[in-house]
């Protein structure tokens, strides 16, 4: 067989450099005559180790990583050319060739199932794995729109976009709606911190958030279709363009879409500006229309009067990604996996302290044990697992103490976080839980779009008592104020933003409850984060007197002779950490 060299090129694998990597193996494949057949994929999930470059031989499925300039130059010499393979870059090997058999550690790829094994701007290619047979299997057995509905229903989907309602539900709502014009839009907003699963899926496997949309749109009877995607996301948006072009040439989209007789169906991208608030379903509309993007009071539910007061339906990429299987596979394909109330897979983006950062799907249920230790491989550095925080800026902390704890969304909902879409942050004994509460306050608090009094004075005022105590000047009382303002926010605010804001401080406060005090009442940051809390002193002892420290120091506080102990006025001492950084005799002692 010839062999095949395939490319990592995701937003995360260029970011690291794969693009060079790719004109490096252009540019040889030319110049030396290679006889390699080279091409171009998306993010598999192991944005930890990118660049990524696979290659596919008569010996199996080489996946190498880190594979920058240098190094491509290596593994072309010895491995395509010398035919010995580089054990020490290898991230993975497979003696099948077909990369998809090989469900990795428990990971059941579904949303994910081409994303990183075909090149997401060939139609072609993803014709080859499947995509557009659901749509095509509707039309030629005459499925029926209820009969689509009711095998979405079957399967027990439920949103991926954080609210987590029954999608063939939603389905049904705007299947009864009666209008000549409905829209279907796809959520492609991504607003959480710390989530890409939805950018990966753009970027990976564009053709399959197209055909969950042409399925949607057949079940609830939508003529249009509209993807609302921030401009921070170029090559989502691109790929999609493409997409788009390809799918309307080949017939899925325009009059009879897909050849389906009086089904006229087409879709166009909306770029939005990236505002959080945006991915809340009534201000998204808005910002469709040309508005300011703000929510508004429900009811009318989108279902019944969305888009141009038309009916619409609203769903997020990763849902939209699942139905094309669902649909050609049936629905107990998806069902079989998962737990009674929370059915299927779900994708989570890990990041934060973690070895193996990236995306992984797995069967919910899952414990978050299994998924951050066996897939993610565990904290970096070997340090221990303080918390993960679970459902981004609307969502919460979870202890180490609850680590055993399955990732559905009743199990998740018990600890006080929520699944929201699926990013997980992971923190290590380094984070400071009141610093983390702050920094996601201080994101909710700036993008309030200022509608309701409570969200945007109450998101401020928290703030404000959290920047004071992590400043050193914390009072007593402030816990029992962040405690009364978080009830009154949640039950006072019009949309999700402000009914969530104050959940990572109320969970930061349910399980480290002990960090708020010693904050507060000892001037302490446990964590050793919160600078104007901490104490440098050195010790004598380890102290050389090489004066590096002194002369680093920004306010002259160090004093001391070469060769003799130096010592820290604490009266000047300003917390900047430069001493700590400079010396190299770890003298300084930080509490
Ligand atoms: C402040 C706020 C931001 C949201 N951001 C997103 C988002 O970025 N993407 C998304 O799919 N849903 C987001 N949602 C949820 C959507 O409003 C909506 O529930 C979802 O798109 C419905 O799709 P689903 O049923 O497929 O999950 C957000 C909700 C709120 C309140
Ligand atoms: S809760 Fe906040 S974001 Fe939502 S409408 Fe009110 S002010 Fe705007
Ligand atoms: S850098 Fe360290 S060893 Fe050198 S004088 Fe300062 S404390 Fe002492
Ligand atoms: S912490 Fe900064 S200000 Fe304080 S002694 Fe060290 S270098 Fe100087």
């Amino acid at each position: 067989m010839k062999t095949k060299v395939i490319v990592g090129m995701g937003s995360c694998g260029i970011a690291a450099g794969a693009n060079k990597t790719y004109d490096v193996l252009e540019n040889i494949k030319t110049g030396d005559n290679l006889d390699v057949d080279l091409s171009k994929t998306s993010c598999v999930g192991k944005c930890y180790a990118e660049p990524l470059v696979e290659i596919i031989d008569e010996n199996g499925y080489y996946l190498y990583g880190g594979v920058d300039e240098k190094k491509i130059k290596k593994v072309i010499e010895s491995h395509i050319v010398n035919k010995i393979p580089i054990n020490e870059y290898l991230v993975k090997f497979d003696k099948s060739q077909d990369m998809m058999e090989s469900n990795e550690e428990g990971q059941v790829k579904i949303a994910l199932r081409n994303c990183g094994y075909m090149d997401p701007e060939s139609i072609e290619e993803a014709e080859e794995r499947h995509a557009y047979k659901a749509i095509l299997k509707i039309k030629e057995e005459k499925i029926k729109d209820k009969s689509v509905i009711q095998s979405v229903l079957d399967s027990g989907i439920r949103g991926r976009g954080g609210g987590g309602f029954p999608t063939g539900l939603k389905w049904q709502f705007a299947n009864n709606s009666k209008s000549d014009d409905k829209f279907i839009i796809c959520n492609a907003d991504e607003g959480d911190p710390g989530a890409f699963m939805d950018r990966s899926l753009l970027e990976g496997d564009p053709h399959a958030i197209l055909e969950g949309m042409l399925i949607g749109a057949y079940a609830i009877g939508a003529n249009q279709g509209v993807i609302y995607c921030r401009a921070e996301y170029p090559l989502a948006i691109k790929r999609l363009n493409i997409a788009i072009g390809q799918a309307r040439e080949k017939g899925f989209l325009g009059k009879n879409a897909s050849g389906i007789e009086g089904f006229d169906f087409d879709i166009y991208v909306k770029e939005g500006a990236g505002a959080f608030v945006c991915g809340e379903e009534t201000a998204l509309i808005a910002s469709v229309e040309g508005e300011r993007g703000m929510p508004r009071k429900r009811p009318p539910f989108p279902a019944v009067s969305g888009l141009w007061k038309k009916p619409t339906n609203i769903n997020n990429v990763e849902t939209l990604a699942n139905i094309p299987y669902i649909l050609l596979n049936g629905p107990e394909s998806y069902n079989k996996y998962g737990t009674e109330k929370s059915k299927g897979t779900k994708v989570f983006a890990l990041t934060g302290k973690i070895k193996k950062g990236g995306l992984v799907e797995v069967p919910m249920g899952m414990t978050l044990k299994e998924i951050i230790f066996d897939l993610g491989g565990g904290i970096q550095d070997d340090k221990s697992f303080k918390a993960v925080q679970l459902g981004g800026p609307s969502g919460g902390c979870i202890p180490a103490s609850l680590i055993d704890t399955p990732v559905d969304y009743d199990s998740v909902n018990s600890t006080g976080a929520i699944m929201g879409s699926g990013g997980m942050v992971v923190m290590d004994e380094s984070t400071c839980m009141v610093d983390l509460a702050k920094f996601f306050l201080n994101f909710t608090q700036q993008e309030s779009c200022g509608k309701c009094t409570f969200c945007r004075m109450g998101t401020k005022r928290m703030l404000e008592i959290l920047t004071r105590i992590t400043d050193g000047k914390g009072e007593q009382g402030d816990i029992e104020k962040l405690e009364e303002l978080s009830v009154q926010i949640k039950d006072n605010s019009l949309c999700g933003l402000g009914q969530t804001a104050p959940n990572p401080v109320l969970t930061t406060l349910k399980y480290f409850r002990h960090e708020y005090e010693a904050h507060i009442n000892d001037k302490k940051c446990p964590a050793k984060v919160c600078n104007a809390l901490l104490t440098y002193e050195i010790v004598a002892d380890a102290c050389t007197g090489c004066t590096l420290c002194a002369r680093k120091c920004p306010v002259d506080a160090i004093s001391g002779s070469k060769k003799e102990v130096h010592f820290i006025d604490q009266d000047l001492c300003i917390k900047c950490g430069a001493c700590d950084d400079a010396c190299n005799f770890d003298s300084i002692l930080v509490y």
